[in-house]
């Protein structure tokens, strides 16, 4: 099944579920959320959504923010949560498979976010769950898919975009996107970071530039997504330092060699890759520099106090597109305007 076809309300597990549209309501809600949890009145009334669901988080595979944001969006909204943060302490442990695991978490709860390293793990679950009425969210599936990383990246520079412009009217997102340059540089074979936000930028006019080393190059299906789509154009260099000239927006990423199967990353050289405190001369005054985290050495700290530095106020977004996401899923987007 494509992933167009799945309903959103059912399951979100792939970044092309997303559309224009849809991301124009997302992030009018994920706008109200961050307004309202600026108060306590806010909060209380946030909370007062969904205190009759309960979500499982379940995760078998390192996590920090999302995690941690998505425990905090289902708080938002007065959703109790329950977790298993490693497969050790699972049923796993004694040879319990996914499917059965997703069937036990499926018997006590409403909601299941679901990070796990196999790529398909996460469709595989979808199309179980259609049956029972529960539903998913796809929190990081192997190299393959992180589809709300790709929904807080787009609300980022939707939100950093729509503070520039000055104008009282409601922006669409499409009209605070289309016409950007997009370098992404690193990893782009096996981050599934980097494979989502290609994935959703195909739904724009825009311009990429992926760096990375040979051996990481973008894959088949990333250079069928960008065949598909002929308003969006794509080259590939092995550098990033000659080509800050047009990018608006600079998506760094690490080295994921948390797959390697004989430690071959070791010997691919990600110097060309790495954002310097003295490349910032050559970056346009008014891009901005984003990373879905975590970071080890591909942008220098001494970067962070830079005013095109928005890698930290991203993590931030993320809290406030998953609590949308997750009211959009229980239908709850009209109500949310009006609160
Ligand atoms: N960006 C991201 O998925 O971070 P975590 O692995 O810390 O959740």
């Amino acid at each position: 099944m494509s992933p167009t076809d799945i309903d959103l309300k059912n399951s979100c597990i792939h970044p092309l579920q997303f559309d224009k549209d849809l991301l124009s309501v997302l992030f009018r809600s994920a706008d109200k959320i961050k307004t309202l949890d600026a108060s306590i009145d806010g909060r209380k009334k946030l909370q007062l959504l969904l205190p009759h669901i309960r979500a499982a988080l379940y995760f078998n595979q390192p996590s920090t923010r999302t995690y941690i944001s998505f425990t905090n969006a289902c708080h938002i909204l007065g959703i109790k949560i329950s977790d298993i943060r490693d497969s050790g302490n699972s049923s796993e442990q004694k040879g319990e498979s996914v499917h059965d695991t997703i069937h036990t978490l499926s018997q006590y709860t409403d909601l299941i976010i679901m990070r796990h390293k196999d790529d398909n793990a996460a469709n595989e679950a979808a199309s179980f769950l259609s049956e029972n009425g529960v539903k998913l969210i796809n929190a990081g599936s192997g190299k393959d898919q992180h589809p709300t990383q790709a929904l807080l990246d787009i609300y980022t520079i939707y939100d950093h975009f729509k503070n520039k412009v000055k104008t009282d009217k409601v922006r669409e997102v499409h009209e605070l996107i289309d016409g950007k340059t997009i370098l992404i540089a690193g990893d782009i074979k096996r981050g599934r970071a980097a494979r989502s936000l290609i994935n959703l930028l195909s739904k724009f006019k825009v311009s990429l530039i992926l760096a990375s080393p040979d051996e990481l190059k973008a894959d088949s299906d990333i250079n069928e997504v960008i065949k598909k789509n002929k308003e969006l154009t794509a080259i590939h260099v092995n550098e990033i330092g000659s080509n800050f000239n047009d990018a608006d927006i600079i998506y760094m990423t690490r080295i994921q060699d948390e797959y390697d199967s004989k430690n071959e990353s070791s010997a691919i050289n990600y110097e060309p890759f790495k954002l310097k405190y003295s490349h910032l001369k050559n970056i346009k005054k008014d891009a901005i520099i984003m990373h879905p985290l975590p970071r080890r050495d591909e942008i220098e700290i001494t970067i962070d106090s830079d005013k095109r530095a928005v890698y930290w106020q991203q993590e931030k977004n993320g809290l406030w597109v998953r609590a949308a996401l997750i009211a959009y899923m229980f239908g709850l987007n009209k109500e949310l305007e009006l609160l």
